[in-house]
């Protein structure tokens, strides 16, 4: 399996399932006419990202890492009528690329845009009370994941949706040696996901236009119930022939 392969693939997919959209296809373009990197999802991953803030019915976003735009306005385009997205920005020139890309999509109204280191930013969002966020996008410096990630869990609620963008990186994810901080990064977020009882997650190795990577997608289910009046706890202490009903599975439970 080569690159080449990948790219004819994804450019079949994108062909049958993904349209041309002039905004979308104008954001690329002014993005690379502005020579910024060529690394915003590819189309076809644009529009998981679109599908999966549909499916999560979501009124409010957060990205972070935010390029010219591209990603924002696949995300911003499955907002309701009032709902918004605030995308975080390191580099001054990303930062206008995306706005000018942002509202040629006739989103101005919709999203925000701020300039500013985002661990810096995070913080004023907490402050602000901008959360919670019913989906929140990961996909700047990989550094500074496990970072993003629990301010990510610290403006979401019980349902919200986390995904992170490249989480892979050619599997070099699995060199527990690597000195690069980037893959650092991503192991460390992978430990604290596994230690964290507020969420499920899972990753999917992506192979495409944009080389071979991975997503992972994480749902905050919430604290797990553990007060000490919960019905389970009663039933431990109630012996079984004063138990009024059979033990039935509590409510809340089905996501794990
Ligand atoms: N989400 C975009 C791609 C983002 S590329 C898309 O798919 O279309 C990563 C972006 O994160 C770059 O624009 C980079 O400048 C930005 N970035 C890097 N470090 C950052 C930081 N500390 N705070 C905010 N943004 C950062
Ligand atoms: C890089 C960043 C990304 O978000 C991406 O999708 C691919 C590459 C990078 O910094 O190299
Ligand atoms: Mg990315």
């Amino acid at each position: 399996m080569t690159q080449k392969q990948w790219t004819a693939v994804d450019r079949y997919i994108t062909d049958m399932l993904v349209p041309p959209d002039p905004a979308l296809d104008a954001a690329l373009a002014a993005s690379a006419a502005a020579g910024l990197p060529p690394i915003a999802v590819a189309p076809n991953q644009g529009k998981l990202l679109h599908l999966l803030a549909l499916t999560r019915g979501a009124r409010n976003i957060l990205e972070i890492g935010t390029l010219g735009g591209y990603s924002t306005i696949w995300l911003a385009r499955a907002l309701p009528t009032g709902g918004r997205l605030i995308t975080l920005e390191a580099e001054k020139k990303h930062a206008r690329v995306a706005r000018t890309n942002i509202i040629r999509a006739g989103l101005a109204d919709v999203v925000e845009v701020r300039l500013g280191k985002a661990l810096d930013s995070l913080p004023k969002l907490a402050a602000e009370h901008c959360g919670p966020f019913d989906l929140i996008f990961i996909d700047a410096d990989k550094a500074n994941i496990p970072a993003y990630f629990t301010w990510a869990l610290e403006l979401s609620r019980r349902g919200s949706l986390i995904i992170v963008d490249n989480v892979v990186r050619k599997g070099a994810v699995i060199d527990a040696a690597s000195r690069d901080p980037s893959i650092q990064g991503v192991r460390r977020f992978n430990e604290l996901l596994a230690a964290e009882p507020r969420v499920s997650a899972t990753t999917i190795q992506t192979v495409g236009s944009k080389g071979y990577d991975g997503l992972t997608i994480v749902l905050v289910t919430g604290k797990p119930a553990k007060q000490p009046c919960s019905r389970a706890a009663r039933a431990v202490r109630t012996p079984p022939e004063k138990r009024r009903t059979a033990k039935r599975p509590r409510s809340g439970n089905a996501i794990q």
